[in-house]
């Protein structure tokens, strides 16, 4: 049995009571941290202080998500904030090699994202390099939304595209996940789940961590 890691999304979270929804899900393996800049996705979320709030309020590792058009020139900022992971949007640079290594250089675990339209080939040059790809689930920019049911296909593509470059890089689905299709999503090869709506509308978050990840590792 692989071991499976839930990633609840604080974009579900309750922004008032932020201190109080963090120590909820302390049971996480890593917190999803949703930056949207109105541009890349049509909705505008939180930036580098709210991350930096956060790191000094949870021990959990923070998974930065970068829904922003500018990863060049905005990275830095939630590296120097803490973000423990990064996963910039390959729509979104040229340069993803060079995000890339300065994340590696800097302690950071790199990590790409792709959108439900970009085809899984555009991986080939950096999959190697990368500790993490964030297969979107459906299209960013709101919490809530419904699975896209290609998704299962596609991150099954994603772990075979590995294989043949000899990488086994840890597989992110963002979108729509919950216990009811964690397992197949988990057959198909991922094994790191965003989490918003699934853990956060629940009162008990640990029993709802508890029960994706059992259900992905089914
Ligand atoms: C969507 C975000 C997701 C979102 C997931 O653009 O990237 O991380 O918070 O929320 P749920 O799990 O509710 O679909
Ligand atoms: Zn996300």
């Amino acid at each position: 049995l692989e071991d499976v890691l839930v990633a609840p999304s604080v974009l579900s979270a309750d922004f008032a009571r932020l201190g109080e929804d963090l120590k909820s899900i302390e049971t996480a393996d890593y917190v999803h941290f949703d930056v949207m800049d109105g541009h890349f996705v049509p909705n505008l979320t939180f930036g580098p202080d709210v991350l930096r709030a956060i790191k000094a309020t949870t021990d959990v590792p923070v998974d930065a998500h970068l829904m922003i058009s500018n990863p060049d020139e905005m990275t830095r900022l939630y590296v120097e904030a803490g973000a423990d992971m990064v996963s910039f949007h390959l729509e979104a640079t040229n340069h993803a090699h060079r995000i890339v290594s300065y994340l590696r250089e800097s302690g950071v675990r790199p990590a790409v994202a792709i959108n439900p339209a970009t085809p899984v080939c555009m991986l080939d040059s950096i999959i190697e390099d990368v500790d993490m790809v964030l297969v979107m689930t459906v299209n960013p920019g709101f919490g809530g939304q419904k699975f896209i049911p290609s998704s299962v296909a596609k991150v099954a593509k994603v772990r075979a595209l590995a294989k043949e470059h000899g990488v086994s890089p840890m597989i992110e689905v963002d979108g729509g996940v919950s216990e009811q299709n964690a397992g197949q999503i988990c057959a198909a090869g991922a094994n790191v789940i965003v989490a918003g709506s699934a853990v956060f509308k629940k009162d008990d978050r640990g029993a709802a961590i508890r029960a994706i990840k059992d259900a992905g590792q089914l």
